[in-house]
C-alpha cells in the first residue's frame, strides 16, 4: 500500500518545478466520456444491439429467430466460428479431481459467482493455455463452466458432485448436475433459450474486460475469469432474484396496484425495468416471455408475472412521460429461472453460464485483430512538486 507523504510544516515551501513540468489538468481539452458512454472503443461483428428499436442480432440474426429455431450449442457454434450448423452437440464436460477439490475447499457460504470465478482460473492454471485462443479453447470452457458450478452447489449443500451425461446439451446437463435427475423437456427448452438470449450483448462491462484483458495477450481463461469478476458487480450482474422477490412480496393481483404505487412513491426502482441502452421493449424479454408461457407449472406464477408488468409499464409511463421505461430481460429471466427451479442464490452464476458462448467468441475476435488496448486518462492530480523538505532536482 502506498501512502500520501505527510508534508513538514517546518520544511521550506517546494520551489515551483520548471513550468514544462507542471501537470495541466485544466488544459487537456481532448474528449472524455465518464464511463466511456458513447464511445466506440472497438469493432465487432458479433453482437448487434438497437437500444432504440429494441433489436438484437448476433451476426445479423435477430434474438427471436435465433430462440425459436436453435439451441445453444447452435448459437455458440455461430458466435465463434460465424457458421450456422444444421446440429451442434455440447454437452457439460467432467471436472478433473483438482478442480473438484479446489470447489470442495472454498466455504458452503462462498457466492457462487466466486466459486464460478475460481473454477474457471483453476482451469486456466491446469490447462497451460496458448496464445492465440482457439475455438477448442472456447469450446472446452463453455462445457466446462456449468459442471463446475453445479458441482459447488452440491458440495456446499454436502452432496457429491454428479459425472456430466454426455447425452445431453449444456443446459439440461447443468440441471441434471444439479439435481441428479433428467430435466422434462419444458425445462430443458427454456433454460436453453435463457443462455441463447444470455449468449451475447455487444461491448457491455464483462465482455470489454475479457476483451481488454485478451488484448495483452494473456489467455482465455483470464480473461473469462476477470469478465466473471465485472459480471458480479450488481450494475452489470442483473436482478433476476430481485425480480422473484419483488413478485413474492406483491403476492397477488389484488395486492399489486397498491404496492407498485408505494414502491414508486418511495422512489424505489421497480426490477425488470428500465435499461441503460434499450428504450424499447427488451428483445430477449419478449423471446423469453414466450418461453415461459409454455412452461408446465408456472401458470399462476406467470400470471401474477404479466399482470404485474402490465400495471408497472402503465404507472412507470405515467410517471416518467418522456422517459421511455419498458420490461427488460430480467422480468422474464426470473420467470425461466425460477421455473426450472433454481435456487435464487444461483441466477447471477447462471446468467454467467450463458454468457461463456459470448465472452470467448469476443476473446477470439480481439485475438484475431488484436490491438493492445489501452486508453488515456484525463490527470486531474496536483501539479508536479517535490516532497515536503526535499528541493526539486534540476
Ligand atoms: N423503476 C422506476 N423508475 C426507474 C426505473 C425503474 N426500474 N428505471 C429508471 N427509472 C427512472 C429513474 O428513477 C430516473 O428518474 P428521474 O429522472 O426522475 O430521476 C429515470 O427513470 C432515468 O433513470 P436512469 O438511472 O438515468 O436510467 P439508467 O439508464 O441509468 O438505468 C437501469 C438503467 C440501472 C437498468 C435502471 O433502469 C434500473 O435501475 N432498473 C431496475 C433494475 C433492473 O431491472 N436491472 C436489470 C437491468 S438489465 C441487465 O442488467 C441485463
Amino acid at each position: 500500500m502506498t501512502t500520501e507523504p505527510t508534508a513538514d510544516p517546518q520544511a521550506d515551501p517546494p520551489a515551483d518545478p520548471p513550468a514544462d513540468l507542471r501537470a495541466a489538468p485544466k488544459t487537456d481539452t481532448r474528449p472524455y466520456s465518464p464511463g466511456l458512454e458513447g464511445v466506440i472503443a472497438g469493432e465487432s461483428a458479433l453482437g448487434m444491439v438497437d437500444g432504440e428499436h429494441g433489436r438484437l442480432t448476433y451476426r445479423g440474426y435477430p434474438i427471436e429467430e435465433l430462440v425459436r429455431a436453435g439451441t445453444y450449442a447452435q448459437v455458440a457454434e455461430l458466435l465463434w466460428t460465424g457458421e450456422w450448423p444444421q446440429s451442434a452437440h455440447l454437452p457439460c464436460a467432467a471436472l478433473p479431481d483438482p478442480i473438484v477439490d479446489v470447489l470442495r475447499a472454498l466455504p458452503a457460504n462462498a457466492l457462487p459467482m466466486d466459486a464460478l470465478r475460481t473454477a474457471v482460473s483453476a482451469w486456466g492454471a491446469l490447462n497451460r493455455l496458448t496464445w492465440p485462443p482457439t475455438v477448442d479453447q472456447a469450446r472446452a470452457l463453455t462445457a466446462f463452466a456449468p459442471s463446475a458450478l453445479a458441482a459447488f452447489a452440491r458440495l456446499r449443500a454436502g452432496n457429491a458432485p454428479i459425472a456430466p451425461n454426455h447425452e445431453l446439451e449444456l443446459a439440461a446437463g447443468f440441471l441434471y448436475q444439479l439435481n441428479g435427475v433428467e430435466p422434462d423437456e419444458a425445462s430443458t427448452r427454456a433454460l436453453d433459450a435463457y443462455f441463447i438470449t444470455g449468449a451475447e450483448h455487444g461491448f457491455n462491462a464483462s465482455t470489454f474486460t475479457a476483451r481488454v484483458i485478451t488484448s495483452t495477450q494473456s489467455d482465455i481463461a483470464s480473461a473469462v475469469a476477470g469478465a466473471i469478476g465485472a459480471m458480479k458487480g450488481p450494475l452489470h450482474g442483473g436482478a433476476p432474484s430481485e425480480v422473484v422477490n419483488q413478485l413474492h412480496q406483491i403476492g397477488s393481483v389484488e395486492r399489486a396496484e397498491k404496492w407498485l404505487d408505494a414502491a414508486l412513491d418511495r422512489g424505489e426502482r421497480l426490477m425488470g425495468f428500465g435499461h441503460r441502452v434499450y428504450r424499447a421493449y427488451d428483445p430477449r424479454a419478449a423471446a423469453l416471455r414466450q418461453v415461459a408461457d409454455g412452461m408446465a407449472g408456472m401458470a399462476d406464477w406467470l400470471k401474477l408475472a404479466v399482470a404485474v408488468e402490465d400495471m408497472a409499464l402503465r404507472k412507470l409511463k405515467a410517471r416518467h412521460p418522456d422517459r421511455p421505461l419498458f420490461t427488460n430481460v430480467e422480468y422474464y429471466a426470473a420467470a425461466v429461472l425460477q421455473g426450472v427451479g433454481l435456487p435464487p442464490d444461483l441466477f447471477p452464476a447462471t446468467f454467467a453460464l450463458s454468457r461463456h458462448a459470448g465472452w470467448t467468441a469476443h476473446v477470439l475476435e480481439q485475438a484475431a485483430t488484436n490491438r493492445l488496448i489501452r486508453p488515456d486518462v484525463r490527470y486531474v492530480g496536483p501539479a508536479e512538486r517535490s516532497l515536503p523538505g526535499v528541493s526539486a532536482a534540476r
